[in-house]
């Protein structure tokens, strides 16, 4: 074989087995790693690491290699070679802190988790479907039979999860929206966020330019129960029906566009 195709197999490979990165960040979430190391409150060693979490001893070495696929792409880091270590010593990285911190609006966990939930993996598998589909159906429909926002209008849990992933993924983009919100919302009286879920965005601007009345439009089962005396007025609709009027309107996150 030669050195192009051996190329080209090795590029193949990586698109073949590349889902198993995903998945693996899945598995170290669904086995706690993060938040063990972190609770560990300094390095932990490989075996430290397979005692806590109270696996099998045949699948040490499997753990180790979970963690080196993790630490190869950033996720954890490897200190061992720091010291006269001789067997993997894992810490946490900028990557792996962004889903334990304490600070529950700075955290990413609920965004990962609900994007990595079967419900959004499925639709992968439908892909080649979708294509030869002439149907105004996403991936999300076909592969679940129906929209999103009509599970999550009879599944409380699905609700839940969505939202508290929208707000976990806003959590970097409030802190610019503090910072650069004097230029932004100069002479800007009122604001309505159409689409804007639990009103996390619109409290954060209420909060720091109290000048700016802001008001949330949502489906009715993500504004049902919003308590209406705070900074943020909730209004539930349809926004192809009626939106409120207002100086500026807020459309966050590509999703709202193709809703
Ligand atoms: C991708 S989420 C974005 C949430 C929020 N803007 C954020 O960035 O965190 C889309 C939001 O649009 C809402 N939505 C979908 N269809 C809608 C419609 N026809 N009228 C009003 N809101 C709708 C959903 O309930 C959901 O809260």
């Amino acid at each position: 074989m030669d050195n192009n195709m051996l190329q080209a197999q090795a590029g193949l490979w990586n698109l073949t087995f590349g889902y198993l990165k995903t998945m693996s960040l899945r598995c170290a979430l669904d086995l706690g790693i993060p938040k063990a190391i972190d609770n560990n409150g300094q390095p932990m060693s490989l075996s430290e690491l397979h005692s806590v979490l109270s696996l099998p001893p045949s699948k040490k070495s499997h753990l180790f290699r979970l963690m080196r696929l993790l630490t190869h792409f950033g996720f954890f880091v490897d200190n061992s070679n720091a010291g006269a270590c001789t067997e993997a010593v894992y810490d946490l990285t900028a990557q792996s802190r962004l889903v334990i911190q304490k600070n529950e609006s700075a955290n990413m966990l609920p965004f990962i988790r609900c994007s990595l939930d079967n419900k959004w993996l499925k639709p992968s598998l439908h892909m080649a479907d979708w294509f030869m589909q002439d149907s105004k159906q996403i991936p999300f429909e076909l592969a679940n039979g129906c929209t999103l926002w009509e599970i999550a209008s009879r599944e409380p849990a699905v609700n839940k999860m969505f939202n508290d992933a929208m707000v976990s993924s806003s959590c970097l983009f409030n802190d610019i929206i503090v910072k650069k919100g004097d230029e932004i919302f100069k002479g800007i009286e009122s604001l309505v966020d159409v689409g804007g879920g639990n009103g996390a965005m619109a409290e954060v601007i209420a909060k720091n330019f109290p000048h700016v009345r802001c008001t949330v439009l949502d489906l009715p089962h993500v504004v049902h129960g919003k308590p209406n005396d705070g900074i943020v007025k909730f209004v539930s609709g349809d926004m192809f029906d009626y939106v409120p009027s207002a100086d500026v309107v807020l459309l966050k996150v590509e999703k709202i566009l193709h809703s």
